[in-house]
């Protein structure tokens, strides 16, 4: 049996903050307010010029350091994002450029906050069908630039970085199951409902940013993602006890509270990055993964239950052995 394990992590965040004083500055908000109803209390913003694929080069060659792997190693690029650099090509193969890699399939895999889940999924059935030996899974985003930075109901909400993971065969069990959903009659709640590149004139109108109903998006959020919790862990004959760590996708505290009760793990064992990273889409999950492996909670053999939730409405989880 070919199992695929995480070899190698690495995440990277832009130089530039706006922290949630910047953010009074710029609409009518409190800092109070965000902090209660979010838990976020800053995000990273790309720089002028700096795209989806720079942050992900950066976290990209991180991971594969850690792997202990040369690009060369790498047959499989699967790149999770909402907010390509362009049309076309795919931010796969601009960054398979970057990289100097030539020759291994590399595509984009669109699915909003689920993107990194969707990514790792697909990856991890490449390599247990003998596909690919090394794949490199990026979740990166620079939101950003679809975020209306006048609207105060989205604009606290989110920020931009990368993450990644080298995922490579191997006889020991690592992914144990994922499980992947979608919905698309929520499509009204959660959008971009333009083209960027496309409609010009819908930038200008306002259009073409991301439009949320916060609220009606939350109870969905909490209710889709507890069951994933039961589907889960009755696919893999597992109980509350068997999960050492819940590394959430990182929107709001308050359901990264409500899914931590419902494994029943302590806070500790929940890894929380929204007060410092905001809601980063595709990157959240990696950067959260990649922050607890560095700073040495994530321990090799642990059980780790990854889960998102975003726009389409998309849905997943992945439960893993590091
Ligand atoms: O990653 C994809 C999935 N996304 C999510 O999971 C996000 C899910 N939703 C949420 O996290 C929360 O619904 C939000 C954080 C977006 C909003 O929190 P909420 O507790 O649901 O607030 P609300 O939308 O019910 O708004 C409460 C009040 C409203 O005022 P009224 O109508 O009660 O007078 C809003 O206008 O707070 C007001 N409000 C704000 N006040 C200060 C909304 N945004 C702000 C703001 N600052 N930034």
């Amino acid at each position: 049996m070919i199992y695929s394990r995480i070899a190698g992590t690495g995440s990277f965040l832009p130089e530039k903050v706006y922290t949630n004083a910047d953010l009074e500055r710029m609409v009518d908000t409190t800092d109070e307010w965000i902090t209660d109803r979010t838990g976020i209390k800053k995000r990273h913003i790309a720089g002028e010029g700096e795209t989806t694929c720079d942050l992900a080069e950066h976290a990209s060659r991180a991971a594969i350091e850690a792997a202990g792997l040369g690009v060369d190693d790498i047959d499989l690029i699967v790149f999770a994002t909402t907010t390509p650099d362009q049309v076309f090509p795919s931010t796969a193969c601009l960054l398979q450029k970057r990289l100097g890699i030539h020759g291994p399939a590399a595509f984009d895999i669109q699915a909003v906050c689920s993107g990194f889940i969707y990514a790792i999924s697909i990856a991890d059935k490449f390599i247990k069908t003998g596909s690919a030996k090394n794949a490199l899974v990026i979740g990166a985003e620079t939101l950003s630039r679809i975020v209306d930075w006048t609207d105060r109901e989205t604009c606290i909400l989110f920020g931009d970085g990368a993450g990644a993971v080298v995922l490579s065969a191997s006889d020991k069990p690592g992914i144990i199951s994922t499980h992947l959903h979608a919905d698309g009659q929520y499509e009204s709640l959660l959008n971009v409902p333009k083209g960027i590149v496309s409609d010009y004139e819908a930038v200008k109108q306002g259009e073409a940013f991301i439009h949320m109903k916060g609220r009606e998006v939350f109870k969905v959020a909490v209710n889709t993602l507890g069951r994933i919790v039961d589907e889960t862990l009755d696919a893999a004959g597992m109980t509350q006890a068997d999960i050492d760590w819940l590394v959430p996708h990182q929107a709001n505290v308050r359901i990264i509270g409500a899914l931590g009760k419902k494994l029943s793990l302590p806070s500790e064992r929940v890894v929380v990055t929204v007060q410092d990273h905001g809601n980063t889409s595709a990157a959240s999950v990696p950067l959260a993964l990649d922050t607890a492996v560095r700073d040495g909670r994530i321990q090799r053999g642990e059980t780790l239950f990854l889960e998102a939730f975003g726009g389409g409405f998309t849905w997943g989880s992945a439960l893993l052995i590091y």
